[in-house]
């Protein structure tokens, strides 16, 4: 029986964290799926698991030092960097993310990071006040911002016995992080740009004081992701939201309709656009400079003055040199009717200039405003396509997989080479 990581080989770099000794098991769990796992052990690494476990588990030589003739002479670091489908670094400490974002290459370990042109997985383990200094903040966005993924690190009981974010994830979430990696869908985007907005914005009412929305951002970026996954170059342009910055995604954070026109125009050109932010469509026409006050309103209440927002996807949708090949826009509705739902889309689709509409009903009984789960309708110039409830990443998902098919079938028509 075939199993989802045959033929395929994984580099595993084992930096000096506690958190080492799961990595035993992501070898054990790679090599069941299917993979080759050579390992380099650094020397904190080996402080915490032996070469002697790492060999027997591996099945391989441990790999250690930069300048050792053995090894160069057996396969030098720029090989050990080539010969694999991905490099895995798990886990990766505070330290040695600093050195990767700063491009050293002076062990082993970072000598094969910088040389490598596979892509990069990373497991960040460390302690929550090391992962939440501004240096490390500074590192996670530079690597982010190189191509890195980064799965991690979850939040609970620390080994130091403090609590937070800090601890590597379970070897079984990395194990499928390298599945999703190296799946066949994952370049099917590669050379390709796409541009997603994504969560509500605020618009000022006064200095502490806005208007928004129930906007949790969990489908843009979901999007985001899932194209990042597929080998796209992903800037997400981003309002307000809780949710964490995607692997390998590019982030841009604004508050405004109009930051965040702005931000999409500066992140134009782009061969795919994905409108799934909560767009403010009216501002409050002249903010108040100072808090405004109960006093001096009177009984009778305020009235604020609206105007309206620019409107992003009906602006860069419309026909010229920087409009995307495939513009994809959505349509929120307190419309419980399918039928209804989805000839309002159609009508947004055309009126919008968009290609594809995802049209969603989100009445407060559906959950889908701030929730995990979506039914959504994709709406295009050749009909609508209703799909099943499903999780907002699975929509995500799937949403990806069709742009990725649309995105091949414009190349083909063109006459231009397959991604
Ligand atoms: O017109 P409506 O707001 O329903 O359109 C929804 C679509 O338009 C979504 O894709 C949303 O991201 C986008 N939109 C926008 N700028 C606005 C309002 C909506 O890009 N000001």
């Amino acid at each position: 029986m075939s199993r989802p990581l045959d033929a395929r080989t994984v580099l595993l770099v084992i930096a000096g964290g506690i958190a080492a000794y799961k990595s035993l098991e992501v070898i054990r769990r790679l090599r069941d799926k299917g993979a080759r796992v050579r390992c380099i052990l650094t020397r904190g690494g080996a402080e915490f698991v032996t070469p002697m476990s790492v060999a027997a588990l591996s099945g391989e030589k441990v790999y250690q030092e930069l300048f050792s003739l053995t090894d160069e002479g057996e396969m030098g670091h720029i090989r050990l960097a080539r010969d694999c489908d991905a490099v895995v670094v798990a886990p990766a400490t505070a330290d040695l993310m600093a050195r990767m974002a700063s491009g050293q290459a002076d062990d082993l370990a970072t000598a094969v990071l910088l040389a490598t042109d596979k892509p990069v997985l990373t497991a960040p383990a460390m302690n929550v006040q090391m992962w939440q200094h501004p240096a490390t903040r500074r590192n996670v966005a530079t690597l982010r911002g190189d191509g890195v993924q980064m799965i991690g690190p979850a939040a609970g009981d620390l080994a130091c016995g403090e609590v937070g974010p800090g601890r590597m994830v379970e070897p079984d979430e990395i194990v499928a992080a390298v599945e999703a990696l190296l799946s066949d869908a994952a370049h099917t985007l590669s050379g390709k740009t796409a541009l997603v907005t994504s969560g509500p914005t605020r618009e000022a009412i006064d200095p502490v004081r806005y208007l928004g929305n129930f906007s949790s951002g969990k489908q843009g970026h979901a999007i985001a992701a899932a194209l990042a996954r597929r080998g796209a170059r992903v800037v997400l342009v981003t309002g307000p939201t809780a949710e964490a910055a995607p692997a390998g995604v590019e982030v841009r954070r604004v508050e405004t309709g109009r930051e965040m026109l702005d931000a999409c125009r500066t992140a134009l050109p782009a061969d795919i656009a994905v409108f799934a932010a909560a767009v403010a469509d009216w501002r409050p026409e002249r903010p108040a400079a100072g808090k405004l006050k109960k006093s001096g309103q009177g009984a009778q209440g305020v009235s604020l003055a609206l105007i309206q927002n620019p409107d992003i996807l009906g602006t860069l949708a419309q026909a010229g040199p920087a409009r995307p090949s495939l513009v994809v826009g959505f349509a929120a509705e307190t419309e419980s009717d399918a039928a209804r739902l989805i000839e309002r889309a159609a009508h947004k689709r055309a009126s919008k200039n968009a290609d594809w509409i995802v049209a969603n009903d989100v009445s407060p009984g559906t959950g889908v405003l701030g929730g995990g789960r979506n039914t959504v309708h994709i709406v295009t110039a050749a009909g609508a396509e209703s799909w099943p409830t499903l999780d907002k990443t699975q929509v995500a998902d799937r949403l990806a997989e069709r742009i990725a098919t649309a995105i091949a079938e414009k190349d083909a028509a063109r006459g231009a080479p397959a991604a």
